[in-house]
């Protein structure tokens, strides 16, 4: 089938063919990639690729809330590696053979926990076992469902055609909230006056979540009950803590090992725990967990009638429970959902069984520029009106074949702002991050000069959070280092002479004379007193990233462009990896990944490159001059 990026669609079967030949693609892509990247590379080399774990040793068993198992594996030392907490993982002892899918919820550098719906047998966990790094597919299916819901849903399908009317109540209202300033205020009232749907656009730091938070809050007063959504589970946990400063009832649903620790008292699981049912299923499940044990220990043989037929009994007693164990779990899980004024998931956990029989007045979905537009659908379909908050200029969903990508990353955010324009768009122009320097490159390359700096943001560099004596040693270090860090200066381009690499087959680089001089960077901004915590390393290039964790051993964020995408820290250090004597910039070259590196520092932004390489492309060229117009480019001859 050959196909046209669409903007407009004629009916809604003309939409579901579309989406459904996407969405289809997009998920045999997907799975073929990381299982062909399973089984066919070596597990050595997995290993060392850091996507997987080998010569697991399991150290303890423990039932946890939900029915699940956690379960511990230990070695003597874990490689550096790419699997994070949250993630879907196989684990296997060949998962040519046989598996078991699950999602890691602790790592440390000897230990890593896994939890798993099901107690895998004792002979399947004394083997020799691996975790593998997995994608997710349930995400697809609920995609697929959610397309044909919308046959049911007019008025959305309606909009998503490109045939939607934006309505307006003409009604005089007026928000009072300390949190917001004016023109937040002012997107907040058009969102209540939307009959059907609004958009909230802003640049980085303008305060889309906290607005569309302001945003739930005036809707829950006003008797509406709300779903709020966002790609990431990161992106979820942002808007609930953004929602935590309301008296409103948020529950959180969702993997509680994917969860921010500060908002662990809103999920689902922790509610649960704390109602009266809770006490009874906790009894049934202890009941169950003993008639097993006691069927473990009986001994089955053809001469010993006795025992089989205890056996059976308790198989069939086990049974009848867990039925009765489950209905309750539902019908307490009811209950609170029923009662919460906000239910808050990612955009796939909006399609979880838990929430099927559940409409919403309000669907709010945040970050959607990054979300690919059949997964937007899922909590779309549950509900009547909807507000999305994004940035068309910052990251476009990841899609993974290649071959429709360009249909496939243009969010529904970002076609809906080609169809309906200014009129659904309310736009978000003071920003509370970055002090002028830093903000001033994008401002002006990417958003018109439209965007005006908040007074906190303006006075923000290292002076006003170092010590005195700090700032005497800082006189003590050499020239370069104190060009570099130097603490009234915001900005500073450090120029160097290095050439890329790549490890064989692979697509991405490293460089690392890059990775050096961070080093030495990152030792330095030590010994002023500054806490890793404060401090974030990007690069656009996953094998870059690899090494840098590797070399620079602290628990400094170190992530790409991609996964610091919302995220904000004092001080950011890019690396952009990219240096030959072609002059290729790979995918460098799209200005929405430049923008969102260029944007993450609310003190610092010290970026490292290759300016030969780097200025064969114009925007990078007009990077390069904007650095040195302000007095903050450095070139390092070593
Ligand atoms: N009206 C405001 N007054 C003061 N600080 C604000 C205001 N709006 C947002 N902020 C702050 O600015 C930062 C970015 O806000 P956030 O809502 O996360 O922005 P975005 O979602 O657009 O990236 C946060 O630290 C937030 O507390
Ligand atoms: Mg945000």
């Amino acid at each position: 089938m050959k196909i046209k990026q669409k903007i407009y669609f004629n009916d809604y079967f003309d939409y579901y063919r579309y989406f459904s030949f996407l969405i289809d693609k997009e998920r045999n892509e997907s799975i073929k990639k990381i299982w062909d990247e399973i089984r066919k590379t070596n597990p050595e080399d997995r290993e060392k690729s850091g996507r997987a774990i080998l010569n697991l040793k399991t150290k303890e068993i423990k039932r946890i809330v939900g029915g699940r198992y956690e379960i511990s594996f230990y070695k003597d030392y874990i490689l550096e590696n790419e699997i994070n907490v949250g993630d879907l993982v196989i684990l296997s002892e060949d998962p040519n053979k046989f598996f078991y899918e699950g999602v890691c919820s602790y790592k440390d550098r000897t230990k890593i926990k896994v939890i798993l719906d099901k107690k895998p047998p004792e002979n399947f966990l004394n083997k020799n076992l691996r975790v593998d790094l997995f994608c997710n597919d349930i995400t697809f299916e609920r995609a697929k469902k959610a397309l044909s819901l919308l046959f049911f849903k007019r008025e959305i399908c309606k909009i998503l055609l490109g045939k939607g009317k934006p309505e307006f109540r003409n009604e005089n209202i007026e928000i009072k909230n300390s949190y917001l300033n004016s023109s937040q205020k002012e997107v907040v009232k058009k969102t209540l006056l939307a009959k059907n749907f609004f958009l909230v656009q802003g640049p980085p730091g303008t305060g889309k979540t906290t607005t569309i938070a302001g945003s739930i809050y005036e809707h829950v007063k006003r008797g509406y009950k709300v779903l709020a959504t966002a790609d990431s589970n990161i992106a979820v946990d942002n808007l609930v803590e953004a929602l935590l400063r309301y008296d409103i009832k948020v529950v959180r649903i969702g993997h509680p090992a994917k969860v921010l620790k500060s908002i662990l008292n809103n999920t689902l699981d922790f509610i649960l725990e704390k109602t009266s049912e809770f006490n009874e299923i906790k009894i049934i499940w202890q009941e169950i967990e003993r008639l097993k044990d006691i069927n473990k220990s009986l001994n089955i043989d053809y001469k010993n009638l006795k025992n089989i037929e205890t056996f059976i009994k308790n198989k069939k007693e086990i049974k009848k429970l867990k039925k009765l164990v489950r209905k309750l779990e539902k019908r307490a899980i009811r209950k609170i959902i029923k009662r919460a004024d906000v239910v808050c998931a990612t955009n796939s956990g909006a399609g979880s069984d838990i929430l099927n029989e559940f409409y919403f007045d309000v669907v709010f979905i945040d970050e959607a520029n990054q979300s690919q537009e059949p997964v937007t659908l899922i909590p779309l379909t549950k509900g009547r009106k909807f507000i999305m908050a994004g940035d068309q200029n910052q990251l476009p969903p990841t899609v993974v074949c290649e071959k429709i990508s360009p249909f496939l990353s243009l969010s529904l955010f970002e076609r809906l702002i080609k169809i309906y324009g200014e009129k659904i768009l309310g736009f978000l122009n003071i920003q509370y991050r970055m002090p002028d320097d830093i903000l001033n490159f994008s401002n002006e390359n990417f958003y018109n000069s439209k965007i005006i700096s908040a007074k906190e943001a303006k006075k923000r560099n290292l002076k006003n959070i170092l010590e005195e004596e700090k700032i005497e040693i800082l006189k003590n270090l050499n020239d370069e280092i104190n060009f570099i860090l130097n603490p009234q200066k915001t900005i500073c381009f450090i120029d160097v002479d290095s050439k890329e690499e790549k490890f064989q087959n692979a697509t991405s680089y490293f460089n690392f004379k890059e990775i050096n001089i961070i080093k030495e960077i990152v030792e330095n901004i030590k010994k002023l007193g500054i806490e890793s915590k404060s401090i974030g390393i990007i690069s656009p290039y996953k094998d870059q990233v690899k090494i840098l964790k590797e070399t620079i051993k602290d628990d400094i964020e170190i992530k790409t462009i991609d996964g610091f995408q919302g995220r904000e820290k004092d001080i950011i250090i890019i690396s952009f990896t990219r240096a030959n004597d072609k002059n290729i910039i790979g995918f460098l070259d799209d200005f929405r990944r430049l923008n969102v590196a260029l944007t993450r520092a609310k003190r610092k932004l010290i970026v490292i490159g290759n300016s030969k390489t780097l200025k064969s492309n114009s925007l990078y060229k007009k990077l390069l001059d904007y650095f040195k117009e302000k007095n903050s480019y450095i070139y390092l001859g070593r």
